[in-house]
Protein backbone atom coordinates (compact mmCIF):
# COMPACT_ATOMS: atom_id res chain seq x y z
CA UNK A 1 0.00 0.00 0.00
CA UNK A 2 1.32 3.56 -1.00
CA UNK A 3 2.52 5.06 1.97
CA UNK A 4 -0.12 8.32 2.33
CA UNK A 5 2.46 10.48 2.38
CA UNK A 6 3.01 9.98 -0.97
CA UNK A 7 -0.99 9.81 -2.18
CA UNK A 8 -1.33 12.57 -4.25
CA UNK A 9 -4.30 15.00 -3.58
CA UNK A 10 -7.06 16.51 -5.91
CA UNK A 11 -8.55 20.36 -5.20
CA UNK A 12 -11.52 21.15 -5.83
CA UNK A 13 -10.76 22.89 -9.01
CA UNK A 14 -9.08 19.82 -10.59
CA UNK A 15 -4.94 20.90 -9.57
CA UNK A 16 -3.70 17.84 -8.44
CA UNK A 17 -1.00 17.91 -5.91
CA UNK A 18 1.14 15.18 -6.01
CA UNK A 19 1.65 14.43 -2.54
CA UNK A 20 1.20 15.65 1.01
CA UNK A 21 4.11 17.70 1.88
CA UNK A 22 4.15 21.69 1.46
CA UNK A 23 6.65 23.90 2.13
CA UNK A 24 4.94 26.45 4.08
CA UNK A 25 5.48 30.70 3.58
CA UNK A 26 9.29 31.50 4.62
CA UNK A 27 10.55 34.78 4.57
CA UNK A 28 14.07 34.93 2.76
CA UNK A 29 14.62 38.48 3.20
CA UNK A 30 16.19 38.23 -0.38
CA UNK A 31 13.93 40.45 -2.27
CA UNK A 32 15.66 44.05 -2.81
CA UNK A 33 14.33 47.41 -0.73
CA UNK A 34 12.07 48.09 -3.43
CA UNK A 35 10.41 44.22 -3.12
CA UNK A 36 11.38 43.17 -6.24
CA UNK A 37 12.83 39.56 -6.59
CA UNK A 38 16.27 38.69 -6.57
CA UNK A 39 19.14 36.19 -7.75
CA UNK A 40 19.44 35.23 -4.23
CA UNK A 41 15.74 34.79 -3.90
CA UNK A 42 14.96 32.59 -6.83
CA UNK A 43 18.27 30.55 -5.83
CA UNK A 44 16.33 30.21 -2.39
CA UNK A 45 13.24 28.94 -3.85
CA UNK A 46 15.45 26.62 -6.34
CA UNK A 47 17.11 25.17 -2.84
CA UNK A 48 13.42 24.47 -1.22
CA UNK A 49 12.45 22.22 -4.23
CA UNK A 50 14.51 20.07 -3.70
CA UNK A 51 12.75 19.00 -0.75
CA UNK A 52 10.43 16.91 -2.49
CA UNK A 53 7.50 19.04 -1.44
CA UNK A 54 4.25 19.01 -4.13
CA UNK A 55 3.03 22.80 -2.94
CA UNK A 56 6.10 25.27 -2.20
CA UNK A 57 4.43 28.53 -1.54
CA UNK A 58 6.19 32.08 -1.39
CA UNK A 59 6.70 33.91 1.67
CA UNK A 60 4.67 36.47 2.73
CA UNK A 61 4.74 39.46 0.51
CA UNK A 62 3.25 42.75 0.48
CA UNK A 63 0.27 43.99 -0.91
CA UNK A 64 0.80 47.75 -0.15
CA UNK A 65 3.68 49.72 0.68
CA UNK A 66 1.41 50.78 3.78
CA UNK A 67 1.33 47.37 4.88
CA UNK A 68 5.08 46.22 4.67
CA UNK A 69 6.97 44.62 7.46
CA UNK A 70 10.10 44.36 6.37
CA UNK A 71 12.63 46.24 4.51
CA UNK A 72 13.81 43.32 2.11
CA UNK A 73 10.19 41.52 2.20
CA UNK A 74 8.89 40.67 -1.56
CA UNK A 75 6.06 42.36 -2.68
CA UNK A 76 3.32 42.43 -4.96
CA UNK A 77 2.10 45.93 -4.86
CA UNK A 78 2.93 47.07 -8.34
CA UNK A 79 3.28 46.13 -11.70
CA UNK A 80 6.92 46.42 -11.15
CA UNK A 81 7.10 43.31 -9.20
CA UNK A 82 5.74 41.10 -12.47
CA UNK A 83 9.07 40.44 -14.10
CA UNK A 84 10.36 38.88 -10.54
CA UNK A 85 7.12 36.89 -9.61
CA UNK A 86 7.14 35.71 -13.19
CA UNK A 87 10.17 34.47 -13.36
CA UNK A 88 9.63 32.82 -9.60
CA UNK A 89 6.40 31.12 -10.74
CA UNK A 90 8.32 29.75 -14.16
CA UNK A 91 11.07 28.12 -11.59
CA UNK A 92 8.87 26.75 -9.28
CA UNK A 93 6.76 25.13 -12.10
CA UNK A 94 10.33 23.79 -14.02
CA UNK A 95 11.06 22.22 -10.88
CA UNK A 96 8.03 19.95 -11.16
CA UNK A 97 6.15 21.97 -7.86
CA UNK A 98 2.79 23.43 -7.69
CA UNK A 99 3.24 27.10 -6.18
CA UNK A 100 1.18 29.86 -4.17
CA UNK A 101 2.13 33.09 -3.54
CA UNK A 102 1.00 34.60 -0.09
CA UNK A 103 -0.56 37.77 0.56
CA UNK A 104 -0.08 40.07 3.59
CA UNK A 105 -0.59 43.31 5.17
CA UNK A 106 0.94 43.67 8.29
CA UNK A 107 -1.42 46.05 9.61
CA UNK A 108 -0.59 47.18 13.46
CA UNK A 109 1.99 44.36 13.06
CA UNK A 110 4.41 46.61 11.42
CA UNK A 111 6.52 49.86 12.41
CA UNK A 112 5.69 52.90 11.34
CA UNK A 113 9.15 53.44 10.07
CA UNK A 114 8.87 50.64 7.32
CA UNK A 115 5.51 50.43 6.59
CA UNK A 116 5.20 55.01 6.85
CA UNK A 117 1.60 54.53 8.02
CA UNK A 118 0.50 52.48 11.37
CA UNK A 119 -3.21 51.57 11.03
CA UNK A 120 -5.05 48.57 11.90
CA UNK A 121 -9.02 48.08 12.96
CA UNK A 122 -9.03 49.46 16.29
CA UNK A 123 -6.26 52.28 17.92
CA UNK A 124 -5.28 48.82 19.77
CA UNK A 125 -1.49 47.40 19.78
CA UNK A 126 -1.38 43.63 18.70
CA UNK A 127 -0.09 41.64 21.62
CA UNK A 128 2.95 39.88 20.74
CA UNK A 129 4.79 36.61 22.48
CA UNK A 130 8.01 38.29 21.72
CA UNK A 131 8.26 41.97 21.68
CA UNK A 132 5.73 45.18 22.68
CA UNK A 133 4.16 46.91 19.15
CA UNK A 134 3.68 50.08 18.75
CA UNK A 135 0.18 51.49 18.52
CA UNK A 136 -1.71 51.55 15.29
CA UNK A 137 -3.91 54.18 14.18
CA UNK A 138 -7.91 53.07 13.63
CA UNK A 139 -8.29 52.56 9.90
CA UNK A 140 -11.36 54.91 8.20
CA UNK A 141 -14.17 53.71 5.31
CA UNK A 142 -11.19 54.88 2.90
CA UNK A 143 -8.49 52.57 4.26
CA UNK A 144 -10.56 49.57 4.33
CA UNK A 145 -11.72 49.81 0.42
CA UNK A 146 -8.01 50.67 -0.28
CA UNK A 147 -6.69 47.41 1.77
CA UNK A 148 -9.66 45.34 -0.15
CA UNK A 149 -8.06 46.87 -3.67
CA UNK A 150 -5.06 46.28 -2.81
CA UNK A 151 -4.91 42.65 -1.90
CA UNK A 152 -7.23 41.89 -5.02
CA UNK A 153 -4.89 43.95 -6.80
CA UNK A 154 -1.81 41.33 -5.71
CA UNK A 155 -3.53 38.86 -6.58
CA UNK A 156 -4.17 39.79 -9.96
CA UNK A 157 -0.65 39.68 -10.29
CA UNK A 158 -0.29 36.65 -8.61
CA UNK A 159 -2.15 35.22 -11.57
CA UNK A 160 -0.52 37.35 -14.00
CA UNK A 161 2.55 35.59 -12.88
CA UNK A 162 1.78 32.15 -13.19
CA UNK A 163 0.97 31.01 -9.37
CA UNK A 164 -1.42 28.40 -8.91
CA UNK A 165 -2.90 29.43 -6.17
CA UNK A 166 -2.68 32.34 -3.62
CA UNK A 167 -2.56 32.45 0.27
CA UNK A 168 -4.24 34.95 2.01
CA UNK A 169 -1.91 35.34 5.47
CA UNK A 170 -4.94 35.95 8.28
CA UNK A 171 -2.94 34.45 10.62
CA UNK A 172 0.36 35.30 13.33
CA UNK A 173 -1.14 38.56 14.25
CA UNK A 174 -1.04 40.31 11.08
CA UNK A 175 -3.60 42.83 9.62
CA UNK A 176 -6.17 40.56 8.71
CA UNK A 177 -6.02 38.34 11.66
CA UNK A 178 -6.27 41.64 13.60
CA UNK A 179 -9.46 42.48 11.86
CA UNK A 180 -10.89 38.88 12.64
CA UNK A 181 -9.64 38.82 16.23
CA UNK A 182 -11.82 41.06 19.22
CA UNK A 183 -8.47 41.57 20.52
CA UNK A 184 -7.88 44.00 18.40
CA UNK A 185 -10.80 44.92 16.56
CA UNK A 186 -13.08 46.81 18.46
CA UNK A 187 -14.83 48.90 15.98
CA UNK A 188 -18.41 49.45 16.65
CA UNK A 189 -18.97 50.08 12.55
CA UNK A 190 -19.92 46.74 10.24
CA UNK A 191 -16.80 45.42 10.24
CA UNK A 192 -16.62 45.18 13.70
CA UNK A 193 -18.74 43.49 17.00
CA UNK A 194 -19.85 40.16 15.81
CA UNK A 195 -17.96 37.53 14.07
CA UNK A 196 -19.71 38.07 11.21
CA UNK A 197 -18.61 41.86 11.05
CA UNK A 198 -15.16 40.76 11.82
CA UNK A 199 -14.97 38.39 9.09
CA UNK A 200 -16.20 41.10 6.49
CA UNK A 201 -13.26 42.03 4.86
CA UNK A 202 -11.72 38.72 5.00
CA UNK A 203 -14.83 37.62 2.90
CA UNK A 204 -15.07 40.67 0.92
CA UNK A 205 -11.35 40.23 -0.63
CA UNK A 206 -12.32 36.63 -0.93
CA UNK A 207 -15.06 37.63 -3.40
CA UNK A 208 -12.94 40.30 -5.21
CA UNK A 209 -10.29 37.90 -5.74
CA UNK A 210 -12.97 35.04 -7.24
CA UNK A 211 -13.92 38.02 -9.96
CA UNK A 212 -10.70 39.43 -10.33
CA UNK A 213 -8.25 36.50 -10.60
CA UNK A 214 -10.94 33.46 -11.60
CA UNK A 215 -8.55 30.55 -12.38
CA UNK A 216 -5.96 31.03 -9.48
CA UNK A 217 -6.86 29.34 -6.13
CA UNK A 218 -7.42 30.73 -3.08
CA UNK A 219 -6.20 29.49 -0.07
CA UNK A 220 -6.08 31.20 3.57
CA UNK A 221 -4.03 31.00 6.17
CA UNK A 222 -6.11 30.94 9.45
CA UNK A 223 -5.15 30.86 13.28
CA UNK A 224 -6.38 27.96 15.14
CA UNK A 225 -7.47 30.57 17.67
CA UNK A 226 -5.15 33.12 19.12
CA UNK A 227 -3.09 33.02 21.72
CA UNK A 228 -4.65 34.48 24.69
CA UNK A 229 -7.15 34.27 26.40
CA UNK A 230 -10.60 36.57 25.07
CA UNK A 231 -9.78 35.71 21.73
CA UNK A 232 -10.07 33.90 18.47
CA UNK A 233 -11.25 30.46 19.65
CA UNK A 234 -11.41 27.21 17.94
CA UNK A 235 -15.01 27.21 17.65
CA UNK A 236 -15.46 30.59 16.04
CA UNK A 237 -12.46 29.99 13.64
CA UNK A 238 -14.44 26.26 12.74
CA UNK A 239 -17.23 28.81 11.52
CA UNK A 240 -14.82 31.31 9.74
CA UNK A 241 -13.86 27.96 7.91
CA UNK A 242 -16.75 26.65 6.80
CA UNK A 243 -17.67 30.67 5.43
CA UNK A 244 -14.60 30.53 3.66
CA UNK A 245 -14.84 27.63 1.96
CA UNK A 246 -18.62 28.25 1.37
CA UNK A 247 -16.99 31.68 -0.58
CA UNK A 248 -14.53 29.42 -2.82
CA UNK A 249 -11.46 28.69 -0.59
CA UNK A 250 -9.79 25.44 -1.95
CA UNK A 251 -7.10 25.21 0.61
CA UNK A 252 -7.43 25.79 4.65
CA UNK A 253 -4.04 26.56 6.09
CA UNK A 254 -4.29 26.23 9.88
CA UNK A 255 -1.32 28.25 12.33
CA UNK A 256 -1.39 30.11 15.27
CA UNK A 257 -2.99 33.72 15.57
CA UNK A 258 -2.42 36.70 17.65
CA UNK A 259 0.71 36.14 19.52
CA UNK A 260 3.10 35.03 16.58
CA UNK A 261 4.08 31.61 14.86
CA UNK A 262 6.90 30.95 17.41
CA UNK A 263 6.49 28.25 19.45
CA UNK A 264 4.07 28.40 22.71
CA UNK A 265 6.03 27.94 25.85
CA UNK A 266 2.99 25.38 26.70
CA UNK A 267 3.23 23.89 23.89
CA UNK A 268 5.59 20.94 23.01
CA UNK A 269 7.15 18.11 20.66
CA UNK A 270 6.44 17.11 16.94
CA UNK A 271 3.31 18.64 15.35
CA UNK A 272 3.07 21.36 18.53
CA UNK A 273 0.23 23.01 16.27
CA UNK A 274 -1.56 20.05 14.41
CA UNK A 275 -3.66 20.12 17.62
CA UNK A 276 -5.17 23.06 16.09
CA UNK A 277 -5.71 21.73 12.14
CA UNK A 278 -7.43 18.55 13.87
CA UNK A 279 -9.85 20.26 15.33
CA UNK A 280 -10.93 21.07 11.48
CA UNK A 281 -10.24 18.44 9.49
CA UNK A 282 -12.88 16.70 7.46
CA UNK A 283 -15.17 19.59 9.32
CA UNK A 284 -14.81 22.30 6.83
CA UNK A 285 -15.12 21.12 3.34
CA UNK A 286 -12.26 21.46 1.97
CA UNK A 287 -8.30 20.21 2.75
CA UNK A 288 -6.70 21.60 5.74
CA UNK A 289 -2.62 22.17 6.20
CA UNK A 290 -1.59 21.48 9.15
CA UNK A 291 1.80 22.70 10.82
CA UNK A 292 4.12 22.84 14.15
CA UNK A 293 7.70 21.13 14.10
CA UNK A 294 6.69 18.46 11.92
CA UNK A 295 9.60 16.57 10.78
CA UNK A 296 9.19 12.79 10.61
CA UNK A 297 7.24 10.20 7.96
CA UNK A 298 6.35 8.07 10.94
CA UNK A 299 4.24 11.61 12.13
CA UNK A 300 2.99 12.65 8.90
CA UNK A 301 1.88 9.06 8.06
CA UNK A 302 0.49 8.87 11.95
CA UNK A 303 -1.50 12.44 11.49
CA UNK A 304 -2.61 11.40 8.06
CA UNK A 305 -4.33 8.38 9.13
CA UNK A 306 -5.92 9.75 12.00
CA UNK A 307 -7.00 12.60 10.05
CA UNK A 308 -5.35 15.32 12.20
CA UNK A 309 -4.61 16.89 8.48
CA UNK A 310 -4.49 16.42 4.88
CA UNK A 311 -1.47 17.95 3.93
CA UNK A 312 1.58 18.50 6.10
CA UNK A 313 3.58 21.45 6.14
CA UNK A 314 7.27 21.49 7.21
CA UNK A 315 9.40 24.74 7.72
CA UNK A 316 12.74 24.61 9.35
CA UNK A 317 13.74 21.54 9.27
CA UNK A 318 13.19 21.57 5.17
CA UNK A 319 14.93 25.19 5.21
CA UNK A 320 18.09 23.34 7.57
CA UNK A 321 18.23 21.11 4.76
CA UNK A 322 15.89 20.56 1.81
CA UNK A 323 18.20 17.42 0.55
CA UNK A 324 18.48 15.49 3.95
CA UNK A 325 15.04 15.78 4.53
CA UNK A 326 13.87 14.45 1.20
CA UNK A 327 15.76 11.39 1.49
CA UNK A 328 14.65 10.72 5.29
CA UNK A 329 10.97 11.04 4.17
CA UNK A 330 11.74 8.96 1.26
CA UNK A 331 10.40 11.25 -1.41
CA UNK A 332 11.03 10.86 -4.67
CA UNK A 333 13.07 14.00 -6.26
CA UNK A 334 10.64 16.58 -7.55
CA UNK A 335 10.73 16.57 -11.60
CA UNK A 336 13.57 18.58 -12.90
CA UNK A 337 15.66 16.93 -9.77
CA UNK A 338 15.07 13.40 -11.26
CA UNK A 339 17.92 13.34 -13.63
CA UNK A 340 20.98 13.90 -10.71
CA UNK A 341 22.89 11.53 -8.75
CA UNK A 342 21.11 10.69 -5.71
C1 LIG B 1 12.49 31.98 8.71
C2 LIG B 1 10.99 31.85 8.81
C3 LIG B 1 10.19 32.73 8.13
C4 LIG B 1 8.79 32.62 8.20
N1 LIG B 1 8.01 33.44 7.43
C5 LIG B 1 6.68 33.22 7.35
C6 LIG B 1 5.89 33.88 6.38
O1 LIG B 1 6.39 34.62 5.53
N2 LIG B 1 4.55 33.66 6.40
C7 LIG B 1 3.97 32.78 7.28
O2 LIG B 1 2.75 32.60 7.24
N3 LIG B 1 4.72 32.09 8.17
C8 LIG B 1 6.05 32.27 8.21
N4 LIG B 1 6.81 31.50 9.03
C9 LIG B 1 6.16 30.42 9.82
C10 LIG B 1 6.23 29.09 9.03
O3 LIG B 1 5.45 29.14 7.87
C11 LIG B 1 5.74 27.91 9.89
O4 LIG B 1 4.40 28.10 10.22
C12 LIG B 1 6.56 27.77 11.18
O5 LIG B 1 7.94 27.83 10.90
C13 LIG B 1 6.24 26.47 11.90
O6 LIG B 1 6.59 25.36 11.10
P1 LIG B 1 7.97 24.52 11.39
O7 LIG B 1 7.96 24.18 12.84
O8 LIG B 1 7.86 23.34 10.49
O9 LIG B 1 9.10 25.43 11.05
C14 LIG B 1 8.20 31.62 9.00
C15 LIG B 1 9.02 30.74 9.70
C16 LIG B 1 10.40 30.83 9.60
C17 LIG B 1 11.26 29.83 10.33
Amino acid sequence: MTELRFRPLALASGLILENRLVVPPMASQTADTEGLATEATLAHYERLTRSGAALVMVEYSFVSLAGRGDPNQLGAHSDDCLPGLTRLAQLLHQQGVKTGLQLTHCGGKASAEISGDLMGPSGIAVPAYDRTLETPRAMTDADIQAWRQDFIGAARRAELAGFDLVEIHCAHGYGLNQWLSPLTNQRQDRYGGSLENRARLLMEIIEGIRLAAPTLEIMVRIPGQDGYPEGLSQSQMKEVARRLVAAGVSLIDVSSGIGGWNRPKSRRGEGYLVEESRALCGQVGAPVIGVGGIESAEYMEQALSEGWLDLAAVGRAILKDPDAFRRQQMLPRALAHQEEPA
